[in-house]
């Protein structure tokens, strides 16, 4: 294993910002760029403060096609890590063309400059919701595609062009890692999940409720067909997800030697399921969250969330053989993280930090 210059799309964010002290702790030379739409610059300042290493950055949209044109023929890089994207199921169907346009046409701006560059080697940010609602459980890679909501279907057509990509120009190696439900923040507790306004996800609310700036969970749905009732999903720590990155990006690299100039042969484009395999449940959550923080979350029963599946968790068996990754962290630590963190930032990043 070599070092390289990554490109780090969306690094400002909740996964990249991880990632990225990964990729630098690993001693790779890093790039980031970011429009800041959903992240701040003082979550960039902790991970320069984290890691001890400097990385540029770029503020810009990645559908500015000149800007991104000049930063790649500028820090030519030999790999991309590509998170920038829109993830708000609800918004996406409220504004479908502003999510196609941002994820799509985004990825398309971004795959446009590269083809200009040597770099064939690309990470993409997929998710377990183009499966949809399961067939079969655990989901394994070739579990049949289809999508319930706009945000899914930008990440299915990414996906697909990614695909077409690689059949046309076998030079390129593209991994397609489809998240599970990420969790957990950094264990200095100093970077985490931020989200804007009342969080969609399980875990920030649950943190948030812990705070005491909300007063309860209100759990979607009690009567699935589950153990307890409560939704079943497979939740993986935000590091154990970083660290995949890491391993998707060596698997890139058909020729250590040869990392400049490209491959020739590449890797083509393939699939991979990023879960630990073992479903937890909502009331399993909660119940791990308050032995772990000891702070009370008080519960309410609340209809069934619109589009939720009953139960969701991957077979990472692919992962494991093709990348050589495996998830190592449990619920506890998912917890203890995502309290470390949110007991101290309460109000999540401060706006004037740099
Ligand atoms: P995030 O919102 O914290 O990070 C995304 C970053 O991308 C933000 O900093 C945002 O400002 C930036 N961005 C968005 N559109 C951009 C654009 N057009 N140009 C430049 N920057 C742009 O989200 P996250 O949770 O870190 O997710 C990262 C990626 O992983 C996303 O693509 C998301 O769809 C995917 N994903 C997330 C989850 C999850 O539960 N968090 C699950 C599966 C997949
Ligand atoms: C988990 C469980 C809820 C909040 C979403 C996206 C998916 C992916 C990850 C990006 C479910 C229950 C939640 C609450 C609750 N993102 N819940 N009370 O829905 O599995 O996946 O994030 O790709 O596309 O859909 O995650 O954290 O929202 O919910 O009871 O206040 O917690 O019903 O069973 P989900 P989640």
């Amino acid at each position: 294993m070599g070092v390289l210059r990554i490109l780090v799309t969306g690094g400002a964010g909740y996964i990249g910002t991880h990632t990225l002290v990964e990729v630098l702790a690993a001693g790779h030379e890093a790039h980031v760029i970011d429009n800041l739409g959903n992240s701040r610059p003082a979550a960039l300042a902790r991970v320069r403060q984290l890691t001890n290493r400097g990385f540029g950055f770029t503020r810009a949209d990645l559908r500015d096609q000149e800007a991104v044109a000049a930063l790649v023929a500028g820090f030519r890089p030999e790999a991309v890590i590509h998170f920038a994207g829109l993830k708000a199921v609800g918004e996406s169907v409220a504004d479908p063309l502003g999510y196609f346009d941002n994820n799509v046409a985004g990825t398309l701006s971004l795959l446009r400059a590269l083809r200009e560059s040597a770099c064939r080697r690309f990470v993409f940010s997929s998710s377990a919701t183009v499966y949809g609602d399961p067939d079969y459980l655990p989901i394994d890679e070739d579990h049949p595609r289809r999508v319930a909501n706009p945000y899914g279907r930008t990440k299915l057509q990414v996906e697909e062009i990614l695909g077409d990509l690689a059949r046309a120009d076998p030079s390129w190696s593209i991994a397609l890692l489809r998240y599970f439900n990420p969790v957990g923040a950094h264990p200095s507790g100093r970077i985490g999940e931020d989200p804007v306004g009342i969080p969609n996800n399980l875990m920030p609310f649950i943190t948030q409720v812990a705070t005491g700036r909300r007063a309860a969970l209100n759990v979607f749905g009690t009567d699935y067909d589950t153990p307890d009732g409560t939704g079943v999903r497979d939740y993986i720590h935000v590091t154990d997800l970083a660290r995949a990155h890491l391993a998707a990006v060596d698997w890139t690299v058909v020729d250590w030697t040869v990392v400049d100039g490209g491959d020739g042969a590449g890797r083509g484009c393939a699939a991979f399921n990023l879960g630990t395999g073992r479903g937890t449940s909502v009331l399993e959550m909660a119940r791990a969250f308050e032995e772990v923080s000891g702070r009370e979350i008080p519960l309410v029963r609340a209809p069934r969330r619109r589009g939720d599946v009953a139960s969701c968790y991957a077979d990472p068996g692919k992962a494991l053989r093709e990348l050589g990754w495996r998830a190592e962290l449990g619920l506890a630590e998912m917890c203890a993280s995502s309290w470390h963190w949110q007991s101290g930032n309460p109000e999540g990043y401060p706006e004037d930090e740099l």
